[in-house]
């Protein structure tokens, strides 16, 4: 079965948000739309605020007035829900109830053709459940958008147990067609975004819960280090952290309380609060009138250094030593076990552990560890940390250092794995027991986080890129650290590492 013909009609229920959203993807994409919601006149309430927000795009150049014509005339509201009788594609976006969903797909399935695909497009719910008082849960599948529809690029394409195949291959087809970047998924709890991603706001929430640093430095760090669009901080709080942190909840429950998903108590305390984010003024930040948005924590350095040692460093710090070249820094480059020696300062990547553990583990004085960064021929900012051993004119020699690379440097608290490096870790061993469970392939696991949630690389690319053998020690080293199995490394990571391939291969 190949993608939908555009002379098939689809057909929408649910006019809110994503279910506007989505019946603009569909009518954008040429298929007559029949959008239904039981909410009286919420359906042309819909599709009037489509025609504005498609008349702003005409205004500024960025649509031609005949697309925005063709639009609205693929787009009929209609109040009951036997008009979608015909409908060859049904996809519900109503409220995410398990009842009222299975009510609806009841009846759909009483009143569509025979050959009509019913899909849901909910975030939290088990397509398996949902299909499974159908007569026919063969036709029944899961279409994930992400909000808001027509600008996100990733559909996750959802098989429940019972999904023919020839549907799911039709779904992927289709929201291809309608210019979307479909994944496949299997349907467990969180799909794969919502599943792979959990990490990377849980390890940031630990490490502001154990003071390593303030939000606005942890959220700088994800950013001008990981090149990630927004930190942690900032993403929660425009998301709204009732939202966020029931959507961590849902995924920890049906997990069985795997402590992988721990909820944080300080969102959590937020939420209590009433503090959900941008939406009601105030959550990590303040966005009240007048409120300042706090400093990011850098620091400073009068030592002058003017030569480094690099010793058998990884090729991931190239671009340092290109970037100290370029400013005039004397740079000799040895064979040696990974640091780099300015002055008195040992400058490493953390491996995990912190900073005082490994400086006593490995005799070294003066330790200061780096953080990692998507590229440091381009990161403008490193988090550094260091040992209780380690000398103040020694940080000084390792933060001039990197000034000189015209890197700002942030100081984490002596944490273990720092804050980029622990985020990719665990977003990698996420999507590695995602992969190792079958969920999805290693190439849709990177692609729905690239495409669902922007991430600057697919984490279990990024984990081939540092070594699994690094990324297995970080996290052995982090649950040695901690003493939790929440940090233990998936089987798949430590399977590839065993068979010296990578995760891509
Ligand atoms: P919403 O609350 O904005 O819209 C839901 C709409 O469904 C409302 O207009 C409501 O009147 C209508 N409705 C409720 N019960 C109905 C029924 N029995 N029959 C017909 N219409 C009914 O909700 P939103 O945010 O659009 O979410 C809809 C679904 O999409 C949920 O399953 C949600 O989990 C899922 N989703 C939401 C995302 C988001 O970011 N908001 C992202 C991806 C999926």
């Amino acid at each position: 079965m190949a993608a939908l013909p555009l002379t098939a009609q689809v057909a929408v229920i649910g006019a809110g948000a994503m279910g506007a959203g989505i019946a603009q993807v569909a009518a954008q994409a040429g298929h007559p739309v029949l959008l239904y919601d039981n909410r009286p006149g919420a359906a042309a309430q819909a599709i009037g605020d489509i025609d504005q927000r498609l008349g702003r795009r005409v205004a500024t150049g960025k649509l031609a007035d005949s697309a925005r014509q063709a639009c609205l005339a693929n787009l009929q509201a209609c109040d009951t829900l036997a008009a979608l009788a015909d409908a060859h594609l049904v996809i519900e976006a109503i409220v995410e109830q398990l009842a009222v969903k299975r009510q609806v797909f009841g009846e759909l399935e009483a009143l569509c053709r025979a050959d009509c695909l019913l899909v849901s497009n909910t975030s939290s719910l088990s397509i398996t459940t949902l299909a499974a008082e159908l007569k026919h849960p063969e036709r029944f599948a899961g279409l994930h958008f992400f909000n808001p529809a027509p600008v996100m690029p990733l559909v996750e394409v959802v098989s429940g147990l019972a999904t023919a195949p020839d549907v799911v291959a039709s779904l992927y087809d289709s929201a291809r067609a309608w210019g979307k970047q479909p994944v496949h998924t299997r349907s467990t709890p969180g799909f794969i975004v919502n599943r792979v991603a959990r990490p990377f706001y849980a390890e940031s929430l630990r490490l502001l819960q154990e003071g390593a640093a303030d939000c606005a430095t942890l959220d700088a760090l994800l950013r001008e280090a990981g090149g990630f669009a927004m930190g942690a901080f900032e993403l929660t709080d425009l998301i709204g952290h009732d939202v966020n942190y029931a959507v961590t909840c849902s995924v920890f429950d049906a997990y069985y309380q795997d402590m992988r998903f721990q909820p944080s108590l300080i969102q959590k305390e937020l939420v209590d609060a009433g503090r959900l984010g941008r939406k009601s003024g105030q959550g990590f930040y303040d966005y009240r009138e007048g409120a300042q948005r706090p400093r990011v924590q850098a620091l400073g350095s009068d030592a002058v250094v003017t030569h480094c040692v690099a010793e058998g460093l990884p090729a991931l710090f190239d671009g340092l030593l290109t970037r100290l070249q370029d400013q005039g820094v004397a740079v000799t480059r040895r064979p040696g076990n990974g640091v780099l020696r300015c002055g008195d300062a040992v400058l490493a990547l953390s491996d995990g552990r912190m900073a005082s553990q490994r400086a006593h583990d490995q005799g070294v004085q003066n330790l200061v560890l780096l953080d990692l960064a998507l590229d440091f021929a381009t990161a403008t900012r490193v988090g550094i940390s260091w040992a209780n051993n380690t000398a103040p004119t020694a940080v000084a020699q390792a933060v001039a250092l990197l000034n000189r690379a015209g890197l700002t440097v942030s100081a984490l608290g002596d944490s273990p794995g720092l804050c980029v490096l622990r985020t990719v870790a665990m977003l990698a061993n996420e999507g590695a027991d995602a992969a190792l469970q079958g969920v999805a392939s290693v190439a849709d696991i990177d692609l729905a986080l690239r495409a669902g949630v922007n991430y600057p690389r697919g984490p279990l690319a990024w984990a081939d890129t540092l070594g699994l053998g690094t990324v297995v020690t970080v996290l052995e080293n982090l649950q040695a650290a901690y003493g939790e199995e929440r940090y233990r490394p998936s089987l798949l990571l430590r399977r590839h590492l065993a068979e010296g391939s990578r995760l891509h291969d």
